[in-house]
């Protein structure tokens, strides 16, 4: 046997010894049958997908994907700089200024190559950053690419990200809006005085809050609390892609000098102008308050079964569960009753807090939300 193929044994088995070996799971999902995914010939209620709006089966953005494809074909042919960069990806960008208040924006295929581009282009190993122990593998994966200094202050602790700023000077400090593992806020205004105080920026990975709440849940313009913001459009927008939003100036740079940029075919114009229908739907914010309902109905159903959530207010719900055999005899469970459940185990969360993520979207009906309580409590009794 070849020394690659005995290191991908040993790696393997070692992962399957622990229990953490991660594997696909072939699931079916047609159109029309919101939340429903077919698992080995079952239906099983799905709780476990970003699609919080429901947008990934809209109508008017299944109508859209079909026009952008007659419009424009169905791939952009090169990466940007060559021929790929149409009008159908600058009235993207234009719609997303719009909506935020930045000055410009840049389409990338996929959310985690935009976070790993963003720190890899604008740092390097001179940089000291300050970031939430708890930000996203790909803003991690870039940070560590780029060779810059990282300190990492306790999950949303502000007195420690401060006492990081005032001891390391940074040029940036690096957040989530949304956090995707336990569903709660940073606090955007908090950080952002702290930055502006210390000539350093504020750079926030929106990818679940856009769409579903304001960037620090308020009312004012999101260029207005950070420097710059990343949206992706697989979660809250249904569909796919994610833009990188800022300065021009900012903006110009990372053009000339983000090589997954540079290097890659652009998002499809077919995409992108999916991206934009998707961006003008979540505009009225009416789908917004059918989810602030749905959350509301959750928790109640919850707390009437004494379980214990993390006390989240956006469809990201956990529920820790700490062990990993206890968690997948749970989720092995709730997947025989018919509920599909995200879980999470170290390391993409801190060791000791395996969990269920379930995640809640706009077409979970009150039955749906009341099932998936009463086996939650059937199954963590047990
Ligand atoms: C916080 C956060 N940022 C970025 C990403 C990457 O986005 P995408 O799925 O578009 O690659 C994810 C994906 O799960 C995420 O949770």
């Amino acid at each position: 046997m070849s020394r690659l193929q005995q290191k991908i044994d040993d790696k393997m088995q070692r992962a399957e010894q622990s229990g953490l070996l991660r594997r696909r799971q072939l699931l079916t999902q047609s159109v029309g049958s919101a939340n429903r995914l077919v698992h080995q010939g079952s239906i099983k209620h799905n709780f476990a997908s970003n699609d919080y709006l429901g947008l990934s089966q809209s109508p008017e953005l299944i109508e859209a994907l079909g026009e952008g494809a007659r419009l424009y074909g169905v791939g952009s042919g090169a990466s940007p700089l060559v021929t790929g960069y149409s009008d159908a990806h600058a009235a993207l960008e234009q719609a997303l200024c719009e909506a935020t208040g930045h000055e410009a924006a840049l389409l990338f295929s996929s959310g985690f190559s935009a976070n790993s581009a963003l720190m890899k282009t604008l740092l390097d190993k001179e940089s000291v950053v300050v970031a939430d122990k708890l930000i996203h593998a790909s803003l991690i994966d870039g940070l560590l690419e780029s060779g810059a200094q990282l300190k990492r202050f306790a999950h949303n602790d502000l007195g420690a990200a401060k006492r990081l700023v005032d001891k390391h000077q940074p040029l940036t400090v690096v957040t989530e809006s949304v956090f995707s593992m336990d569903g709660d806020l940073a606090p955007i205004d908090e950080l952002y005085e702290l930055t502006q105080a210390n000539d350093a920026w504020l750079i926030v990975d929106d990818a679940h809050g856009f769409g579903v709440l304001p960037l620090g849940g308020h009312n004012k313009v999101d260029a207005s609390c950070c420097d710059i913001q990343i949206v992706t459009f697989g979660k809250a927008l249904g569909c796919q892609g994610a833009a990188i939003l800022g300065s021009n100036t900012c903006i110009d740079f990372l053009v000339a000098h983000a090589r997954d940029y540079i290097y890659s075919t652009a998002l499809s114009p077919a995409s992108a102008h999916v991206a934009l229908k998707a961006v003008n739907l979540i505009k009225n914010g009416e789908c917004r308050d059918r989810l602030a309902q749905v959350i509301e109905a959750f928790k109640l159903a919850a707390k009437a079964r004494g379980l214990r959530l993390l006390g989240s207010h956006t469809p990201i719900q956990p529920l820790v569960v700490g062990d990993i055999d206890k968690l997948a005899k749970v989720n092995r469970e709730l997947k025989t009753a018919g509920f599909w459940v995200g879980a999470i185990r170290p390391p993409t969360v801190p060791q000791g807090s395996a969990r269920l993520r379930i995640t809640l979207n706009v077409n979970h009906t009150q039955a749906e939300l009341e099932a998936l309580a009463d086996q939650l409590q059937r199954a963590l009794q047990d």
